[in-house]
């Protein structure tokens, strides 16, 4: 049974995960599945919960930074300028771990992710339990984040209590950087961007995918995937009418910003807003769900450019197609 908590029922929350169960919360980024970080057997819950690998490691959340030197063997002095500029918020640091934090989190690696949300009910429930929390975002493992509470009902009956907190604000999953590298390098792009840390720390590596396989376990596995599959079209703005109205009779659904204009039809949904990637981000996982239940047989969905926001929201997009392109010529 999952007990589905309200946002005044915080306590109730904070004290399931002290005696070892399983929560969902909100953050700004994605609903995370928590667990107190001192626990095996509610650790052990978290992955089954999700049907994640046990490889893969679980990020702490934490809302003091005086919590960051339990956790942390050698914090490095980048790390505290990042922390000051951009916690509580969606960034997500890799750093040695200390011996005793338990290896279950980090899934065998010698060190651990930790980040400070800023989500308000977030931060009252980590106050409230005072134990850094492992939490994932709260999905199946490879299906897209949750940012609703209607996504979380995948989830009921493999948790013990979901606090709600309406939608997330950010949509996608925090930054992730690994700052036991020299230069740091950025696992998964988020939020806080790639020029908005090389603005704090000088050169900042970008994690080029394959090849490089030890770097985030995470990344390793198919991510995102929505049952209906994603494609991302490739070419130049007349391709891509041109294909459109080529497609019209097959009811194909379109994501997309550059067309936003020409199109009329109802086989054309017009998803990225103009120059509004928090729109897009926002919009972009739950858009994966919903048409899922409406069987649509493809989703082809345009570029943008990888600058600022917009490198995240195209990671997503390409992962949750598979790296599946078309190019129109
Ligand atoms: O926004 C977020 O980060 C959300 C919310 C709930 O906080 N959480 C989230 O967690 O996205 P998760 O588990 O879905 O993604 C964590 C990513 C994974 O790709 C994992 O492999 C990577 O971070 N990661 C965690 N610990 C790591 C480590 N020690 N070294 C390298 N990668 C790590
Ligand atoms: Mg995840």
């Amino acid at each position: 049974m999952t007990r589905i908590l309200q946002k005044n029922q915080i306590k109730e929350a904070a004290e399931i995960l002290k005696q070892g169960g399983t929560v969902i919360f909100p953050t700004e980024t994605v609903y995370g599945l928590g667990a107190v970080f001192n626990h095996e057997e509610a650790l052990q819950k978290v992955f089954l919960a999700k049907g994640r690998p046990q490889d893969n490691p679980l990020i702490l959340h934490i809302y003091d930074k005086r919590q960051v030197d339990e956790i942390v063997e050698e914090v490095p002095t980048g790390a505290y300028k990042l922390m000051k500029r951009f916690w509580p918020g969606p960034l997500t640091l890799i750093m040695k771990k200390k011996k005793d934090v338990s290896s279950t989190i980090s899934g065998g690696l010698s060190t651990i992710a930790l980040r400070m949300p800023s989500n308000q009910i977030a931060l009252e429930l980590l106050k409230e339990v005072n134990i850094p929390l492992a939490a994932p975002s709260a999905n199946r493992s490879g299906r897209p984040s949750p940012t609703s509470e209607a996504h979380l009902e995948e989830m009921q009956g493999r948790v013990d209590a979901i606090l709600l907190g309406g939608d997330t604000d950010i949509g996608i999953e925090s930054t992730v950087l690994d700052l036991t590298k020299n230069p740091p390098l950025l696992l998964r792009p988020g939020k806080v961007s790639l020029e908005e840390l090389e603005e704090v720390l000088g050169k900042v590596e970008v994690y080029q995918g394959k090849g490089e396989g030890e770097a985030s376990p995470g990344l390793r596995y198919l991510h995102y995937a929505p049952t209906t599959p994603v494609v991302v079209l490739q070419g130049t703005e007349d391709k891509i009418i041109e294909f459109i109205k080529q497609n019209e009779e097959n009811n194909v659904y379109l994501v997309t910003e550059e067309v936003y204009d020409q199109c009329g039809d109802k086989s054309c949904v017009l998803f990225y807003p103009k120059n509004d990637l928090d729109h897009a981000a926002r919009e972009y996982f739950r858009l994966l769900r919903s048409l899922d239940q409406q069987r649509y047989a493809i989703i082809y969905v345009t570029e943008i450019s990888k600058t600022g926001f917009g490198r995240a929201i195209m990671d997503r997009i390409h992962r949750s197609s598979g790296y599946q392109f078309r190019r129109l010529e």
